[in-house]
């Protein structure tokens, strides 16, 4: 049997990995500016993980939501205390388009509506309604489609509010800093506008930090910078250090009913050991201070390229805009240097989501590489 064949492979075959580091099946060490997608919170095979999650799968890897699970319980509290989210209520599940799944659809069933407004270039997902969402229609299929989104431009307050005035829209859904779609980031202005007009027409602002929250980006999540409340919090991603696991923090304003939302795998006893060793890790290792450091250093580091016009994003969450398409240079760095790194839907934009535990000798590395080939 062939697999589907519906990604695009670099030939590496990773067989082991540290850290920062990642090792194929030749020997070959990489350097990991890439974090398999903004997914590697802690460092590949922390000790804690590793030690916590072989020890749950010994004891009970999984049952079922119809029992009690004292691991939800202990990761909510967890969870409150290391974002500062006080009284929202966890719902757990398994990646990131699910998280948003079920954040739309709790937005629906609260305010009984059913159009969303989202953002140009917005990335949340390719199931149902996460993928309507998602501003790319290559990958929105027919039966998608016929969810109804409202795509808007960031800082259009006007057209935002236009939009919620027949009041059809349960749900605001915004990425604090978009991922794929280039690192763009609204002002603190128009996050707070959309909070007030959120409030005014019944409609759940959704703050999809999937790929900015989790510490990434120095704070715990990215919307705090920009002092709103959320209704609905979505996370996966970085939660897991590469554990399939997502939920969603839900504001107490709305309440929750048996059968409401429900999952088979979400929240299971392996998924919970994972996400505690990472919120455990962060606080002990203090990783959240280490990327606001590291990422400063980034920072300076790029004023000494003149090939890169623009920084866009915050904390381990970046994108270097060069003045040539990236492509080939990603290759090189990748083929030749050893070093993995990401790319956006604008062709010039290099990513940088590194685990949250790389350090400015590593940064050192990447810009020695960045100069020998832009020489
Ligand atoms: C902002 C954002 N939302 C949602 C998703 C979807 O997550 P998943 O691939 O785990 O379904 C992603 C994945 O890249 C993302 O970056």
């Amino acid at each position: 049997m062939s697999l589907f064949n519906v990604y695009p492979l670099f030939d590496i075959t990773p067989v082991t990995a540290n850290d920062v580091y990642v090792y194929d099946d030749k020997g070959n060490e990489y350097l990991d500016l890439y974090g398999g997608h903004a997914v590697i919170s802690i460092g590949h095979s922390h000790p804690t993980y590793v030690k916590n999650i072989s020890e749950q799968v010994s004891k009970l890897g999984f049952y079922s939501n119809a029992i009690q699970n004292p691991l939800q319980v202990q990761l909510a509290s967890e969870l409150e205390e290391v974002s500062g989210c006080k009284d929202y209520q966890l719902f757990l599940c398994n990646s990131g388009a699910e998280a948003n799944e079920n954040a739309l659809k709790l937005a629906s069933f609260h305010t009984d509506k059913k159009k969303v407004i989202a953002f140009k270039n917005s990335f949340h997902g390719r199931t149902s309604a996460a993928v309507a969402a998602t501003d790319n229609p290559k990958i929105v299929a027919p039966i998608n489609a016929q969810q109804e989104v409202i795509f808007l431009e960031f800082e259009d307050v006007a057209d935002v509010e236009k939009a919620l005035q027949n009041n059809e829209v349960c749900a605001i859904i915004i990425e604090t800093i978009q991922g794929v779609g280039g690192l763009d980031e609204a002002t603190t202005a128009f996050y707070q506008h959309l909070e007030k007009l959120c409030n005014q027409y019944n409609t759940v602002l959704i703050a999809d930090e999937i790929q900015c929250g989790f510490g990434r980006t120095g704070d715990f999540f990215a919307f705090q910078k920009h002092g709103i409340t959320p209704h609905i919090i979505s996370m996966a991603k970085g939660m897991g250090n590469g554990f399939p696991v997502g939920g969603i923090l839900i504001h107490p304003s709305i309440k929750a009913s048996f059968g409401l939302l429900g999952t088979t795998f979400g929240g299971n006893h392996l998924a919970c050991a994972a996400a505690l060793s990472v919120i455990e890790t962060l606080k002990k290792e203090e990783l959240m201070e280490n990327v606001q450091q590291v990422s400063n250093y980034i920072m300076k580091q790029t004023a000494t390229i003149p090939q890169i016009t623009r920084v866009k994003g915050r904390g381990f969450m970046l994108g270097l805009e060069f003045d040539f398409p990236v492509a080939a240079l990603r290759k090189k760095l990748i083929y030749e240097h050893h070093i993995f790194t990401g790319s956006a839907k604008n062709p010039n934009l290099l990513r940088i989501l590194p685990p949250l535990t790389m350090q400015k000798q590593h940064i050192d590395v990447f810009f020695d590489a960045l100069k020998k080939e832009l020489k």
